[in-house]
């Protein structure tokens, strides 16, 4: 592990430019839950129900119930020395670092991370379904089927389900970020998702050289042979430790 870490920062110290991806464990350790449990719900809802489209249409009450129930859990939290180390390795490369987040917790900005691009929404935001406004309304409880203040019509979290597109501007813009960096460092995310997992192939075959891949996680996963380096263990532990390797 010692000597991994000082590869780790060894790429880091050598790179230019530098793309975060971050999923779910990043934020595990502030009390947040991942999604992949083995008893494949979502605490307790089928996803189907709670994160798709048509879950939606048939049931929006039961959707907002648990968006609203996320949005208490993350009031509740803080973001832990992981997120931390993250936004103070931005400090190091300012301009020419990405952070790329699957997470709808806002934990990255609370932390100071500045260069965000939260790929599957904010749990933070609204939409509406007539006049499609997104809307910032931090983390208050909006009750069961909360109406637009602009035009009446119905809000749904600015969340993307499963079967839904990215935002296009944010994803090409994340695309943009991977195809020309040096390191990629892959935090907290079981990479099994697409297409954000395609950062990883994007990162290793756009450039003649690719750039380094560095997986932080607390166990192997599905891409890990196919990165550079793995620093395995709580990511609130190890990004620190990178940080004060560099
Ligand atoms: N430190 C580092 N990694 C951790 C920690 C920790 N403390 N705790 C858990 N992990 C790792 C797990 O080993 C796992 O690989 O975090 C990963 C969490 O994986 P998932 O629950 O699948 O979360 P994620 O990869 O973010 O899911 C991607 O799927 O459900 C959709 O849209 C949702 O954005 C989400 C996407």
């Amino acid at each position: 592990m010692i000597a991994e870490l000082e590869r780790a920062a060894e790429a880091l110290r050598n790179a230019k430019s530098v793309v975060v991806l971050t999923g779910a464990g990043v934020s595990a350790e502030s009390g947040v839950p991942t999604f992949r449990a083995s008893d494949g719900l979502w605490e307790g809802h089928r996803i189907e129900d709670v994160a798709t489209p048509t879950g939606f249409e048939r049931d929006p009450a039961l959707v907002w119930q648990f968006y609203n129930a996320r949005r208490a859990n993350v009031a509740a939290v803080q973001p832990n020395p992981g997120h931390v180390a993250l936004s103070k390795l931005e400090d190091r490369f300012t301009d020419a670092f990405t952070l790329v987040t699957q997470n709808v917790d806002g934990l990255h900005l609370q932390a100071g991370s500045r260069n965000v691009l939260e790929i599957h929404g904010s749990l933070r935001e609204t939409r509406c379904l007539g006049c499609a406004t997104v809307e910032n309304r931090g983390l208050e409880v909006l009750g069961d089927r909360p109406l637009c203040p602009r035009c009446g019509a119905r809000l749904r979290p600015n969340i993307v389900w499963f079967h839904e597109m990215l935002p296009v501007v944010i994803w090409e813009t994340a695309q943009l970020a991977a195809a020309g960096c040096d390191v990629l460092l892959v935090v907290g995310t079981s990479a099994v998702v697409y297409p954000a997992a395609s950062l990883i192939p994007i990162a290793k075959s756009t450039r003649a050289r690719g750039a380094t891949i560095i997986e932080c996680n607390l166990t192997p996963t599905a891409v890990s042979a196919e990165v550079d380096i793995g620093l395995y263990g709580p990511a609130g532990e190890t990004l620190p430790a990178l940080l004060a390797a560099l």
